[in-house]
């Protein structure tokens, strides 16, 4: 008899590939699907498979009818910080409003002072835990950014812990340095000079140091101007970074034309992105990253501008936005039901919103659909149809995760 020529193969499944072109969901139902090393091999219905599942894989799964999704993938978080802003919160909900809790030197700033304080093992530890939840939802790509560190050495920091959770834990971790999230206190009054610091030291350092794999920004009212951001994105691109934004997210400033003036590879938020800005985005194909989770902890009425996204055919991805001041979210399956509930994207555009949408927000073109030759980043999940993972709210229906090819865990 010859031998297994795959790794592993599943049967019984229905995939939701989520290739475009291919249907609601890029669904084949009654299928199977093959692994060999951290790639897919092969998928299609169990009638084409071209022989016994025993005598083509070592291992057989058994998906007992269940649904196969690509690996969730989240695109914006940030995920690494010290401390916590719960009193924010109750100083929130007594009225006070994001903006005046950061004019106060409350907001980003105060994350600031806890992540300097932190070692980098104490943010590795309590990043690890706040990622169990979202390893146990199928997530098997997180991106995490800097910018609670705001001066060179503790960017770097917040970089090597963000690098030592792909290490330590089964699941891809892209980096963005967000240098530019908000002024350090010892910079008040001095923000040019905070701004060359950033693209004089920082930066530099950052892209010798291969820990960065994005530069992103904070473009706002609150944070930093267009020219600012305008001056870091030209060095970033000069040292070989792709670029992304956090745009329009209290206001227009044209941040999300801006981005995509720059190729961006996403702008984020996009609450108060304005017409022009949806058509600027179109061309470059940088992609929307709506943030619900963030919509909905700040009472945010203004809502981003979904219907004008789909006609220009900016592609829109869904993300968590896992921070201390807010989001502090830790389930990205609840994105997708707020994602549909506040935004109306449809489940269908939901689920594309956190794989196919999200890798390409990151770059990422080997995952984030299920097709011969991509990343063996597989989801198995315990419902009927697709649509419920954005339908049911707490509850996680994950049943079995495959990480680069590798089954890391079977949540029960
Ligand atoms: O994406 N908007 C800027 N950055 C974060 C908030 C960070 C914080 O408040 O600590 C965001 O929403």
């Amino acid at each position: 008899m010859p031998s297994p020529t795959w790794d592993s193969l599943w049967v019984n499944v229905n995939l939701a590939s989520m290739a475009p072109g291919a249907g609601p969901y890029g669904a084949i139902t009654g299928a199977a699907l093959a692994v060999a090393g951290d790639r897919i091999a092969w998928l299609g219905r169990m009638a084409d498979l071209p022989g016994a599942p025993a005598t083509l894989a070592r291992v057989v799964h058994d998906g007992a009818g269940r649904w196969m999704t690509p690996g969730l993938i989240d695109c914006h978080t940030h995920l690494v910080f010290g401390g916590d802003r719960a009193r924010e919160f109750e100083l929130r909900l007594g009225g006070a409003s994001y903006e005046e809790v950061a004019r106060a030197g409350g907001g980003i700033v105060s994350t600031v002072r806890a992540t300097r304080e932190a070692s980098e093992d104490e943010l590795l530890a309590t990043a690890r835990a706040r990622l169990a939840g979202f390893l146990r939802e199928g997530v098997t790509t997180i991106e995490v950014k800097s910018g609670y560190g705001l001066a060179t050495e503790a960017e770097l920091k917040m970089l090597r812990v963000a690098r030592r959770l792909g290490d330590i834990r089964p699941v891809a971790v892209a980096t963005s340095f967000l240098g530019a999230h908000a002024l350090p206190p010892e910079f008040a009054g001095r923000q040019g000079a905070y701004v060359d610091l950033v693209c004089d030291e920082m930066l530099p350092a950052v892209a010798a140091s291969g820990l960065a794999d994005a530069v992103d920004a904070f473009c706002e009212t609150i944070a930093f101007t267009p020219e600012e951001t305008t001056r870091i994105f030209t060095v970033a691109t000069r040292l070989g970074l792709r670029v992304k934004l956090h745009a329009d997210q209290l206001a227009d400033l044209g941040g999300a034309a801006l981005a995509a003036g720059f190729g961006a590879l996403s702008a984020d938020h996009l609450e108060y992105t304005s017409a022009a800005s949806v058509r600027a985005m179109a061309g470059p194909g940088t992609v929307a990253v709506l943030l619900p989770g963030a919509n909905y902890f700040l009472r945010e009425r203004q809502m981003p501008p979904v219907a004008a996204f789909r006609e220009a055919g900016v592609p829109i991805a869904i993300a968590s936005n896992c921070n201390p001041g807010s989001a502090p979210v830790l389930s990205l399956l609840l994105m997708l039901s707020m994602a549909a509930t506040l935004f109306r994207l449809t489940p269908e555009e939901a689920l594309a919103g956190v794989t196919r949408e999200a890798a390409r927000a990151l770059g990422l073109a080997d995952r984030g659909i299920l097709a011969p030759g991509m990343r063996a980043d597989l989801a198995l999940w315990d419902i009927e149809e697709p649509a419920e993972l954005a339908y049911w709210i707490g509850r996680n229906p994950c049943r079995a995760v495959v990480s680069g090819g590798v089954l890391r865990e079977t949540p029960a």
